[in-house]
């Protein structure tokens, strides 16, 4: 994160009358003689700073830490919980292609978007959405254990989602974002039906090696690819509309 720091100085006398009047943090960095050279995150309106400068820092959510005592896992706020149980479903959250699914969901999906999630498996993603603020999630599997653990564990998580037993070409309408995180053959098989699913963006992932990449960029030449992400040797990308 980015913040700009404006450093003053003045006469010890002003300095304490400004504090009474100013509510938020003032670094002190230095006193010379009965001056006292100060920092704040803000430019003060009446005074004429010393130095303006750019300060980088991390983001307050990469201190926070997540700890398990046996059965307590203590998480702190801010951090979104998704308790998953995967039965017999594919989608722990442990396997990269989910994991890119995930990033690129935080980094492309838009609150108060409608989502589907193709193939939703044990339903971890539909679940994610639901949580980054989805107005309404259809997750479909062709699977009926992952549609009975997707449902479980949409209770568990407090996250209400419609989930079904249907193939792509099953779905009737569109939505605003979708998910796929297949495997080359069933894109090879799918895409057709999968494409006409969303209208703003969609994350598709578990597309492996750079030849099945080449072949995905193929079938999705009629739109722009927003971004392509790897992880383990694992693709996946957005596209939009
Ligand atoms: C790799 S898992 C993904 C699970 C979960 N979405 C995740 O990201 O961890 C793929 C899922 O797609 C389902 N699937 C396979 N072919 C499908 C199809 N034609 N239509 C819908 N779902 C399908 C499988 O049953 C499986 O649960």
């Amino acid at each position: 994160m980015k913040y700009i720091r404006y450093v003053y100085s003045l006469q010890e006398e002003n300095f304490y009358q400004l504090l009474t009047e100013y509510t938020k943090g003032v670094e002190i960095l230095n006193r010379k003689g009965d001056k006292v050279i100060f920092a704040v995150y803000e430019k003060l309106g009446h005074l004429e700073p010393l130095q303006v400068q750019e300060v980088h820092t991390k983001h307050p959510k990469s201190y926070l830490r997540t700890t398990r005592i046996k059965d307590f896992l203590i998480v702190p706020y801010g951090i979104k919980t998704i308790f998953i149980n995967p039965g017999m479903a594919f989608g722990t959250g442990l396997h990269a292609s989910t994991q890119i699914c995930l990033l690129l969901i935080d980094e492309f999906f838009k609150k108060g978007w409608t989502a589907i999630d193709v193939g939703c498996g044990s339903g971890i993603l539909s679940i994610v959405l639901k949580k980054c603020g989805a107005k309404q999630v259809l997750a479909i599997d062709i699977d009926e254990f992952a549609v009975k653990e997707c449902k479980k564990n949409a209770k568990a998580n407090n996250t209400p989602i419609k989930c079904i037993k249907a193939k792509p070409q099953d779905i009737k309408g569109n939505f605003d974002f979708l998910c796929a995180n297949l495997e080359m053959d069933i894109f090879r098989k799918e895409m057709e039906h999968i494409k006409r699913l969303f209208k703003k963006r969609a994350v598709f992932s578990g597309i492996y090696g750079k030849d099945e990449l080449d072949e995905f960029l193929q079938m999705l030449k009629d739109f722009s690819v927003v971004k392509i992400k790897k992880l383990k040797g694992w693709f996946g990308l957005v596209v939009e509309r």
